[in-house]
């Protein structure tokens, strides 16, 4: 199954894009986490991706369309692939639909998580994510079973990203909602867009896109 995940900031993408991946066997293919990856590692894309997501904008297309490019070419995306946080505008979508098809790699379908806006702000800032693993989770909607101890593996460091700062996350929010209906009306008229109602509960989240990507397996 080759997949999108889409969803503006704070949807669920990741924590959608974690069950997935366990429950089909995929690649996970987030370039935010890429991103982070590479400032965490210093090299010359992390300097330069920190530059544009310390302000919440986007990374310049050249940049992650190459990074998505390189990684789609790896052996492993011949099972499948999810793409999550890519594309998030019209250009990245033309690119990539010509790095699929170079690749004959072509899309199956893209999962739009669907969320009030109004209720994103509150997701990203309530947001915590283990040093350890990157399992995330969220103090009041989504806390580890144990306080302090991180339900996949145990550890106890936690962080917050540096994103998630409320003046951060009102860009990135405002940068997102802004290309988000192109994008949609983009893979609605080629058939491919399923909604998902994101404001229920995470494993209710996740029945609806099991039933979306069953017939797809
Ligand atoms: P990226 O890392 O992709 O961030 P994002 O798109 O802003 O999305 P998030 O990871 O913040 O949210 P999510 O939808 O994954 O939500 P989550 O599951 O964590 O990108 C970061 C930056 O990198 C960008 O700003 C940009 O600079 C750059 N970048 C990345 N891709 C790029 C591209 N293609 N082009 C250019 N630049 C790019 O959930 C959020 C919280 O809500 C958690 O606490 C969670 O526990 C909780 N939660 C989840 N689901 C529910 C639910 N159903 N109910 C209640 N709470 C829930
Ligand atoms: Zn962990």
């Amino acid at each position: 199954m080759n997949l999108i995940l889409m969803g503006l900031p704070g949807a669920g993408k990741g924590t959608q894009a974690e069950q997935i991946v366990d429950t089909y066997k995929i690649p996970h293919i987030s370039t935010g986490d890429m991103f982070r990856a590479a400032m965490k590692d210093e090299t010359e894309l992390g300097k330069k991706a920190k530059s544009f997501m310390d302000k919440g904008e986007l990374v310049p297309d050249e940049v992650t369309n190459g990074i998505v490019k390189d990684r789609l070419a790896a052996a492993d995306t011949k099972v499948g692939y999810l793409l999550d946080g890519f594309p998030r505008n019209l250009s990245q979508a033309e690119a990539l639909e010509q790095i699929t098809a170079d690749l004959n790699k072509p899309l199956d379908g893209v999962i739009n998580i669907d969320v009030d806006p109004a209720s994103l702000m509150e997701r990203l800032t309530g947001r915590f994510i283990c040093k350890t693993c990157g399992a995330t989770y969220h103090k009041l909607y989504n806390p580890t079973k144990v306080a302090g101890t991180c339900d996949r593996c145990g550890g106890h460091d936690f962080f917050q990203r540096d994103d998630d700062k409320p003046e951060t996350v009102k860009n990135r929010l405002a940068v997102n909602e802004k290309m988000n209906t192109p994008l949609l009306d983009f893979y609605g008229k080629k058939n491919l867009l399923f909604n998902v109602n994101g404001n229920q509960d995470i494993k209710d989240v996740f029945a609806d896109i099991k039933k979306i990507l069953t017939p797809l397996a």
